[in-house]
């Protein structure tokens, strides 16, 4: 394997995924929107280290524009896709479904499409803890996660389903992993930790939604990044 395309990689797991590939020695072609669903300065600033390595290629592009993408996949010699770009908010999901839909469950669909006609065998998406819903942890394998509670997690879901017909219809590997809220450096600012910090920081007080006694995993950006590439070692549907 010599070259991943990498979607939303100037977003805050995307870049650091193709760090780690790049590390790896192997060449990054990177697909980004740059949308101001936060400030793009942050996304702008994620790139800069990584544009400096020859071995990384960033087109500015739309995973929603099926025929863009086409394109790419006919000019670049793509041998994996981890699609890590996505609208993320939980709660901008309830006030925009729409583009939910569009980038989480269309753009998935044209990569997978994509996919399909070039051959490519190996396919990474990231899904997320939210589609547990209010059950409860650990169980993550046996648990229900047809009961999301937002836009976000049944879209994330969408994107899941369609990448197992996929599998089983094309026999492509296609590898799921579901992050639990991912924290570090660059980190995306409408998440808790940031705002927890931001508001600290401020002297303001920490909003509390619910009675505050939840509690959540959460895991360091190095981690979730290493663990996201070493699933291109894996095979079948998981
Ligand atoms: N950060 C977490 O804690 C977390 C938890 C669970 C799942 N995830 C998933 O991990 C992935 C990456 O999340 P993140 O935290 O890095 O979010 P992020 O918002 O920082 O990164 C997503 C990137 O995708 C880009 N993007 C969005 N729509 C696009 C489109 N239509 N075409 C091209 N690019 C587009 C955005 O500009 C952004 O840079 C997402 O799929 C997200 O659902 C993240």
């Amino acid at each position: 394997m010599k070259t991943i395309l990498v979607t939303g990689v100037a977003g805050f797991i995307g870049h650091k995924v193709a760090d780690v590939l790049l590390q790896r020695g192997l060449s990054v072609v990177g697909i980004d929107n740059m949308n101001d669903y936060y400030d793009p300065r942050l996304k702008e600033w994620r790139l800069i280290s990584l544009k400096k390595n020859p071995c990384f290629h960033f087109i500015q592009s739309d995973i929603d524009d099926y025929r863009v993408l086409k394109d790419i996949f006919e000019n670049h010699p793509i041998d994996a896709v981890i699609n890590l770009a996505a609208r993320a908010g939980v709660r901008a999901s309830v006030a925009d479904p729409w583009v939910y839909l569009d980038t989480n469950i269309k753009g998935t669909l044209n990569l997978l499409e994509c996919c399909k006609e070039r051959g490519i065998n190996k396919f990474i998406l990231a899904s997320t803890s939210s589609l547990y819903g209010f059950n409860e942890m650990p169980f993550e394998e046996t648990q229900r996660t047809d009961t999301p509670l937002s836009p976000y997690g049944a879209t994330k879901k969408g994107a899941e389903v369609l990448c197992y017909s996929y599998h089983y219809l094309y026999g492509m590997d296609i590898i799921i992993p579901r992050y639990f809220t991912v924290y570090g450096p660059a980190g995306r600012p409408d998440m808790s930790i940031f705002k927890f910090i931001k508001n600290m920081d401020l002297g303001k007080a920490i909003p509390v939604f619910g009675d505050g006694k939840q509690r959540r995993d959460f895991t360091y950006i190095d981690d979730i990044a290493e663990g996201t590439v070493r699933c291109l070692d894996l095979s079948g549907f998981e």
